[in-house]
C-alpha cells in the first residue's frame, strides 16, 4: 500500500485526497543514490558539510555532485538561509532526534528559486520562489513523529548549499510581498510560533501573551501575537534586548536575571497572562505557571536545560492551565503564516546577516547569543 514519491515512501490512501495527511508520512529518504532509481547528476554545488569530529569548526565548504531532481522533487537555487538553536546541536551531532540517516549539510530554514523539477511535480513550477517545511511530509492534519525521517537539515540535507534538491510535498510558494530574506527565517521559528499561537492557543484580540527570550521564536512570536491583537510581555537577560522588543511592540519587558521570580511579578502587572510561549523548557516552567492567569495555555516549545529541581507545577490544577508541547508545524500552517505575513506587510526581525562564505561565523554568532531575532546567511 505504499508508493515512492521522490524517494519518500507515502501511504497510498493518504495521497487519494490530494494531500499527504499528517501521520501518513512513512518517509524514507531513499534519494541521493541510496534508492533504486538511477541517479543522474545535475552538475555540482558548493555546500557546507559537517566534518569529524563534529562541531562548528568542522564545517567545510566543499564542491560536491548534485543529482537531478527525481520524481516528486525540485531543484532549488538557494538565495538565503538562517540558523535556529537546534542547528547548533545538529552540527555538533548532539541533536536528540535523528532519523535513519543524518544530514551532511545543515539548516532547516531557507528560501530560493526553483530551477528544475522531477517527474510528476504539479504544485510547483520552474521559476517559482519557494521555501520548504522542515518536515516536508507533514502536509496537514495530526502530528506523527515519523515525519522526522525527512527532516530538512537533520535527517536529509539542508539549506547551507548553493543548490538543494527537496521533496515537492514540503514546498510553499512565496507571495510577492515576502522577500527571500524574510521567507528564509520562517520554516522553523515562524511556523512553530504560528502553530503555538493560532492553532494551539487560538490567541484572541485583547489576550496577553508571554514569550520567553529574544531569539528567533520569541521575536516572530511577539510579531504574530501583535498581529492577532494581543498584548505581549517578554523576558530577557538583557535590558538592551528588552528595549528592542519594546520597539517591536512589547507592552512589558522583565529582566529574568535581575528579577528571578519574574512569574509573580508578571502576574501582578498583568493580572495573569493568557498564553505562554515557553521557549526555554522545564527550567522556566514554574515561573511560567506563576505568570499565568486562570485557564491560560502554556505551549512547550523550548528544549532547554534541566532545572536544578523538578517543576513544582503549583498552578496546573489550581489555575486549570493547559500544557501542550509542539514540534514545529505542517505545510498548511506554513501557508497560513505566509498569507498572514503578506497581508500585513510583516517583516521578521533579522539582526545579523553573513555571506555564504562566512557561514561558520553565523553559527558562532548564534552561540554568543548576542542577537535579537534571526541570524541570516545570504547565498547570492
Ligand atoms: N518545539 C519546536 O518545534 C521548536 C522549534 C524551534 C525552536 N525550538 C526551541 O525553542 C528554543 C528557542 O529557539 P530559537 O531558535 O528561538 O533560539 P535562539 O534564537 O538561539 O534564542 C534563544 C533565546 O533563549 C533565551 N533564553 C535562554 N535562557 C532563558 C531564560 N531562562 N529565560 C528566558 N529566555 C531565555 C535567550 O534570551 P535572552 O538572550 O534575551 O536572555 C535567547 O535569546 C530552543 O530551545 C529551540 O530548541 C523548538
Amino acid at each position: 500500500v505504499g508508493l515512492i514519491a521522490g524517494g519518500y515512501l507515502v501511504r497510498r490512501r493518504d495521497l487519494i485526497g490530494g494531500t499527504l495527511a499528517a501521520g501518513a508520512a512513512l518517509a524514507t529518504h531513499a534519494a541521493a543514490g541510496a534508492g533504486n532509481a538511477p541517479v543522474r547528476e545535475a552538475g555540482t554545488t558548493r555546500a557546507w558539510v559537517i566534518g569529524t569530529p563534529p562541531g562548528i569548526d568542522s564545517l567545510r565548504l566543499v564542491t560536491r555532485p548534485l543529482r537531478e531532481p527525481g520524481p516528486g522533487e525540485a531543484l532549488i537555487e538557494v538565495h538565503a538561509s538562517s540558523i535556529n538553536a537546534r542547528d547548533r546541536g545538529i552540527v555538533a551531532r548532539q541533536f536528540p532526534v535523528a532519523g535513519p540517516k543524518r544530514a551532511d549539510v545543515p539548516l532547516s530554514e531557507g528560501a530560493g528559486r526553483v530551477v528544475a523539477v522531477g517527474a510528476g511535480v504539479t504544485r510547483i513550477r520552474v521559476g517559482d520562489r519557494v521555501a520548504s517545511c522542515h518536515f516536508p511530509t507533514w502536509v496537514d492534519g495530526r502530528w506523527d513523529p515519523s515525519v522526522y525521517a525527512a527532516d530538512v537539515g537533520n535527517t536529509i540535507d539542508g539549506w547551507l548549499a548553493e543548490r538543494i534538491v527537496l521533496p515537492e510535498s514540503g514546498l510553499v510558494r512565496l507571495p510577492d510581498e515576502v522577500s527571500y530574506e524574510s521567507a528564509a527565517t520562517l520554516a522553523s521559528s515562524g511556523v512553530t510560533a504560528w502553530h503555538a499561537l493560532n492553532v494551539v492557543a487560538r490567541v484572541r484580540p485583547g489576550d496577553t501573551v508571554l514569550t520567553l527570550g529574544t531569539g528567533g521564536v520569541s521575536t516572530i512570536g511577539l510579531q504574530l501575537a501583535r498581529l492577532a491583537g494581543a498584548r505581549v510581555v517578554v523576558t530577557s537577560s538583557s535590558d538592551a534586548k528588552l528595549e528592542k522588543m519594546r520597539e517591536l511592540g512589547a507592552m512589558l519587558g522583565v529582566n529574568y536575571r535581575t528579577t528571578p521570580l519574574w512569574g509573580p511579578a508578571i502576574h501582578e502587572r498583568t493580572g495573569g497572562v493568557d498564553v505562554v510561549l515557553e521557549n526555554v523548557g522545564r527550567a522556566t516552567l514554574d515561573q511560567s505557571m506563576e505568570a499565568s492567569g486562570n485557564d491560560a495555555t502554556i505551549v512547550m516549545i523550548g528544549t532547554g536545560p534541566l532545572p536544578p529541581q523538578l517543576p513544582k507545577m503549583p498552578g496546573l490544577v489550581v489555575k486549570n492551565l493547559g500544557l501542550k508541547a509542539i514540534s514545529n508545524g505542517s505545510r498548511r500552517m506554513f501557508e497560513d503564516l505566509l498569507a498572514a505575513i503578506a497581508a500585513n506587510g510583516l517583516r521578521p526581525l533579522v539582526e545579523r546577516t553573513f555571506e555564504f562564505a562566512q557561514a561558520p561565523d553565523a553559527f558562532r554568532e548564534m552561540e554568543r547569543s548576542d542577537h535579537v531575532g534571526k541570524v541570516l546567511i545570504r547565498h547570492r
